[in-house]
């Protein structure tokens, strides 16, 4: 441990995958560290010590010919990531002095990644004791894992990194390790935070959907069918046209979904997932939400609404919180509270805690932020 005054403290992230979700944390982070009192954008101002501008990104891994070797600040624009809507030309820097390195590529990359992305040269040391030795030369509090849906191998492998370098890890992808049992009993053994799966966007269809069906519910109203359709045009949506990767994204959508409704529902009568990649709509994305359903005496009720959101930034508006909170439960001692920002956060936390209301979830996260101010 450093020792250092509150002013220096700060949240060592590693980033794995530097796409457009990188891009966006990266440029937030110049954003709020640019104009300190800024408010806007963010849930939590301020984790325990920690400020939007506290989040320091220390190493960063890829496998794209055009990002590896790079200074992340440059990589985070390069290869296939795009503009993400945040107004970066006037502000400083992130990550400059750190050069993207070569990550194994496993299942990384699939078949659509492919027709559009150089591998940089193979890295062959797969025992992955080279990775551990970066992660402790760079100090890094917290691992960020932003690789390509469907790669279930790769996210694995990164867990088990995490595990044997003894740093938090948040798991942003559809990928299941803390829903797990597997995993979650080996983080809380070694008392390192796991927080995860797959980001629920600040905004997010996910998000807007789970309040749709538990108002239904709340207001007696059955809800007999609904769907979810979301398009894009940035590369994770590219990424998404290869079938065969999207079975855990289906199914972390769509229990999403089906956990905040506390009623049976038929699942040929559900129907969310990724549904195309459109080019033109670059980092935006598009969510059509469509429920059916039936009110008082039977009477029919429809609701249909249309989502429009930056893609890249309303996941960094989480991923901002979620890192935080990792390294303040690192500090804490405290890898229980991972459970509760999973289930606020995140779209498939584990089991245990999959049904509770998101308001829920919101207040025990702030019961344990404020619970432990002193500390
Ligand atoms: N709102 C959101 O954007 C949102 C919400 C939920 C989940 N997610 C998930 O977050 C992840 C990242 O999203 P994104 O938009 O940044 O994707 P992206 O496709 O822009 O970036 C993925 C990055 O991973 C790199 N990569 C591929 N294989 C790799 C490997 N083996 N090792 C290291 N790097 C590798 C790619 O080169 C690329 O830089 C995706 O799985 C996405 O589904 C995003």
């Amino acid at each position: 441990m450093n020792p250092q005054t509150p002013q220096d403290r700060k949240v060592r992230v590693g980033i794995i995958g530097v796409g457009n979700c990188a891009r966006a944390l990266l440029e937030g982070i110049a954003f709020y560290r640019h104009d300190p009192a800024a408010t806007e954008g963010l849930m939590h101002p301020r984790v325990g010590p920690y400020t939007a501008g506290s989040v320091e990104p220390v190493a960063a891994w890829d496998v794209d010919a055009e990002k590896v070797g790079k200074p992340l600040w440059d990589a985070r624009a390069a290869g296939q990531n795009l503009s993400v809507g945040i107004p970066w030309s006037d502000l400083p820097p992130v990550g400059e002095d750190v050069t993207v390195m070569r990550g194994p590529t496993l299942d990384g990359a699939g078949t659509r990644y492919r027709e559009r992305m150089e591998l940089a040269p193979d890295w062959p040391n797969y025992d992955g004791a080279e990775i551990i030795e970066q992660i402790r030369e760079s100090r890094v509090d917290v691992l960020l894992n932003y690789l390509p849906v469907g790669s279930q191998h790769a996210t694995e492998w990164w867990a088990q990194i995490a595990l044997d370098a003894g740093c938090a890890f948040v798991n942003n992808i559809p990928v299941f390790i803390a829903r797990k049992d597997y995993w979650r009993d080996r983080f809380r053994q070694a008392r390192l935070p796991l927080i995860g799966d797959d980001i629920k966007s600040q905004l997010g269809a996910t998000y807007l959907h789970r309040i749709i069906v538990q108002a239904f519910a709340d207001r007696g109203i059955t809800l007999d069918r609904t769907y979810q359709l979301n398009v894009g045009g940035n590369m994770d949506f590219y990424n998404m046209l290869e079938d065969a990767r999207l079975a855990s994204k289906r199914e972390s959508k769509s229990s999403a979904v089906t956990d905040a409704y506390p009623r049976e529902l038929d699942p040929a009568n559900v129907h969310i997932g990724p549904s195309d990649h459109v080019a033109w709509l670059g980092d935006t994305k598009k969510a059509f939400i469509r429920c059916e359903g039936r009110g008082f005496g039977g009477a029919p009720i429809e609701l249909d609404v249309t989502l429009t959101v930056p893609d890249s930034p309303n996941s960094a508006g989480v991923v901002i919180d979620a890192a935080r909170i990792a390294k303040l439960a690192l500090d804490r001692q405290d890898a229980a509270a991972a459970d509760h920002v999973s289930a606020w956060l995140f779209k498939a936390p584990p089991r245990a805690v999959a049904s509770i209301p998101d308001q829920t979830a919101k207040d025990r996260i702030g019961a344990w932020l404020t619970g432990g101010e002193e500390r």
